[in-house]
Order: structure tokens, then sequence, then C-alpha cells
């Protein structure tokens, strides 16, 4: 890895969410979030976020860990429901906890960027519709307010909402995440909204300071087809459409993607959705933050169970292709490698993803700057008897992805940052805390914190970066 083809203030940092780590979800005044009652019941073995990583008491410790690491910049994500616990109301025990942590990543040289919303809605928020209603966007603008006049002496760079797309599919098409609807219009008028809501923080925070960056946190996968097929070219095409450039042009360019916004499928609940003034208020961005897992395989579903094509992508059964339904509905699935024991099912590595996605959005919206703001592989992670957690493979990923960024710097795109996901191992959402994600190793019967190899790898990367 050569991180010295990286440009000369190139920020290395480290990125949570609040669910996923801070735990206590009944202290001091925190009001319930969508998932706290969710997972109680859909929690993969029963993992649940009640107490996660326990940042929220361990906070203190977890700075220390960022100042060891010698991290430029951290992305944390505030608690919506710890911040106003009815939707409405601030809590000062909250807003506090959020003061407190941005003073001590200063003073530990560290700069703080903040996630305003990472997927945490409060239960309160929800009662009151959701993500499907305007509302909550409007009640988002209230919330980004507040924080920008809270923290916005200490925080400068900022980011809206994380991954709207996948949101809005996810929970309310799939039914995989809450609130677990399905029903397509719905989804769309959700992704509606949550764009709505970035374009309305983004307003609060310009408002409260022109000069503070904020941008949202998009997640992008670079869409190929899975076969030389005509009907595979044209499927990932449509499906790019509906999912990067579906959330992506409208913050950029203020349109959706024709693809998109005249599908037989999505048009009459745009139409429903959609007020004359909203795309010019969803149209604002500083930056584009992308978060990078791995890339998409687009196959026509009529191919899924040929027999050439289930040995090409190693299937065994051919129904383990066909996940993502608001992917089916529009005739495609996603060739994705099976899980194994060690792997959650499609984490391959693909690092030449990220100069792919670098470069498409260079290519699409011209010297636009880029942050990195997720990026991270899942690992069975364990301490050997010696106590040390041995990842090479994450060491392997991280700088193949660092040359990957370097490689589309000298193509020419304006990348600032690299956030990897993540600090600490945390609740993975709905497969809970099986996968690691972390540098950083957590025991979660003590909340016993160590670095791993990959910690201390990245330390000395970013130290390099430091000296030269
Ligand atoms: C999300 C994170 C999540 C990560 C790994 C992203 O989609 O923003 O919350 O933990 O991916 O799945």
């Amino acid at each position: 890895m050569n991180a010295g083809a990286l440009p000369p203030g190139f920020e290395f940092g480290t990125a949570t969410a609040a669910y996923q780590i801070e735990g206590a979800v009944d202290v001091d005044g925190r009001g319930p979030c969508v998932w706290d009652g969710f997972l109680e019941t859909r929690g993969h073995r029963g993992d649940h976020g009640r107490i996660a990583a326990d940042h929220y008491h361990r906070w203190a410790e977890d700075v220390a860990l960022l100042r060891d690491l010698g991290a430029h910049s951290y992305r944390l994500s505030a608690s919506w429901s710890r911040v106003l616990p009815d939707g409405l109301t601030p809590n000062s025990a909250g807003l506090g906890f959020y003061d407190r942590l941005v003073d001590a990543l200063l003073a530990g040289g560290v700069t703080p960027a903040l996630t305003l919303y990472h997927m945490d809605l409060p239960a309160a928020v929800q009662v009151r519709g959701g993500w499907a209603h305007r509302e909550t966007a409007e009640r988002f603008g209230e919330y980004a307010q507040l924080l920008a006049n809270r923290l916005g002496d200490r925080v400068k760079r900022w980011f809206t909402v994380n991954e709207p797309l996948y949101e809005a599919w996810l929970g309310y098409y799939e039914g995989a995440f809450p609130p677990a609807v399905v029903d397509a219009d719905q989804a769309v008028a959700a992704l509606h909204h949550l764009l709505l809501a970035h374009g309305l923080g983004y307003q609060a925070l310009k408002e409260r300071c022109g000069d503070f960056e904020v941008g949202p946190a998009i997640g992008f996968a670079p869409t190929k087809p899975a076969t030389d097929h005509p009907g595979d070219a044209h499927l990932a095409d449509l499906v790019a459409a509906h999912t990067n450039w579906a959330s992506l042009d409208p913050i950029v360019l203020g349109t959706y993607p024709d693809a998109f916004r005249n599908h037989p499928m999505r048009a009459s609940a745009l139409d429903k959705v959609v007020r004359d003034g909203d795309l010019e208020t969803i149209a604002g961005t500083d930056f584009l933050g992308i978060n990078y897992y791995f890339p998409r395989t687009v196959l026509g579903l009529e191919r899924a169970s040929d027999t050439a094509v289930v040995a090409q992508y190693g299937m065994q059964d051919p129904s383990n292709v066909a996940q993502l339904a608001h992917l089916r509905q529009l005739g495609a699935v996603d060739v994705r490698p099976q899980a194994d024991a060690h792997r959650i099912a499609g984490w391959a590595p693909y690092p030449a993803g990220l100069t792919e996605s670098i470069v498409q959005l260079t290519e699409r919206y011209g010297a636009v700057p880029i942050l990195v703001t997720e990026n991270g592989l899942p690992l069975v992670d364990y301490t050997n008897p010696e106590g040390v957690v041995v990842d090479q493979e994450r060491i392997d990923f991280i700088g193949d992805h660092l040359s990957a960024i370097a490689e589309a710097v000298e193509r020419g795109a304006d990348v600032r940052a690299y956030y990897h996901w993540s600090l600490i191992d945390n609740l993975e959402w709905l497969n809970g805390y099986e996968h690691r994600f972390g540098l950083v190793h957590v025991d979660f019967a003590t909340q016993r914190r160590t670095p791993k190899k990959s910690f201390h790898w990245y330390a000395q990367v970013i130290r390099e970066s430091r000296s030269r």
C-alpha cells in the first residue's frame, strides 16, 4: 500500500453510529428509537442494542483510542431520540453527552464530524408516520437546527442522512428493517422524504454557518451486468439509476434520473409526494460522502436459474441470488458470493470497485469533493491466547482500498478523506454481534477493548502521513 500516493492533507479517520455502539437506551431521558423494540424479537441470536459497546458510559476510553490511533477525524452520529426523546422536546442530558464527547475529541486532537441521522428514528416520530410522511423531514430540519446551534461552535463537518435509499427500501419494501412495511409506494415516499430531510438539514446548518462543510453519506455500489447478455447490460443501467443515482442526482443535480422518475413502477408514487420546490430544497451539498462495501452484479431474473450462470457464480441454489425484492420488481437479481462460516453473504472484498465508484461520481458530477464515509470488512475476529487479534485480512483490505483511492485520485478525482468502518466492534443491525468490523475488539461480556493488529497498522499509516 502506498499512502504516499494520497494527496497532501488527506484525512484518515474512522466511523461509528450511535445505535450501534452507545447502548444505554433508557438512561438519562433517552426516548426509544425504532430499533429498540424491533430487535427484541428480530435480533440475530437475540442480539439487541440495549448495551451494545456501552459507549455511552465508556466514551472517554473510546476517545483515548482515537487519540492513540492518531485519527485526523472521527465520524460519529448523534442519537435523535437521545436529543429529542419525544421528537419535540430537547433533553439536556442527551445534549450534554454530545457536548462532552465533542470537547474530548477536540482536546485529543481529533476533529469531530457529525452525522445527524444514522437509521435510528425516534419511536415517537415513527408513530406519527415515520419517513413515509413529509412531517418527518420537517421534524428533522428542526433537529438539525437544534444540533447546529448547540454544537456548531465546535463541529464544522456534518453529515445529514446516512444511506437514505437503503433505509427506504429495507424499511418500507423489503420488510427487513423497521418499520418493516412492505409497500413499494411507501418506500418511494420514504426515499423522497429522507432526501428532503437532507435538504432541510443542509439549509439549517448553512444558515447557522456558511463555512460548515455539509453533505450526505450515500451507500454506493458500482453496478455491472453479470453476463454479456444485452438484457443484463440494460438492467445494470436501470438498477444503477434506481439505486445509486436515485439518491445522488436529486442532491447534486436537483432532478431524479429519468429512468427512475418515469419508470411505471415509480412514477405515480413520486407524483404523489414530490411537491413544487422540493427538488430545489433537496439540491445542495458541499461534498459527496460515499459508503462503499462491495459492488452489485446484475442478472436478469429469467436467467437466474440458467445452469451456466449458476455454475459461473458458484451458486448451488439459484434462490440465493434473488434476495432483494426492490430489484426483483425491476426484473433483476444481484448475484452475490455465498456466505461461509467466516463471511456474511456478499461481503467479498473488491477494492477496484472503490476506484470505479469514485471515477463514476467524478465523471457524472465533475470535480466534486468526495469523502469515503464508510468502508470496512466483517470478520469473525477473536483474541488469541496471547490476547492479540491478528486480523491480517482487514489490514490487506484497508491497504487495498487506500490504494484504490490513490488510483482514483491519479485519474483526476478529488478525494479528501477515508473513514474506516468501524472504530470498535459494534451491533451490525440484523447480523448482531457475530461478525466484527472494528479496529478495536470489544469483548461484549466484559466490554474490554483490545486494539487489533489492524489498529496498530492503521496508526502507523497515519503517523507516516503526518510526517510527509
Ligand atoms: C451502514 C452501517 C453498517 C455498515 C456495515 C452501512 O450500510 O451505514 O451502519 O454497519 O454499512 O453493514
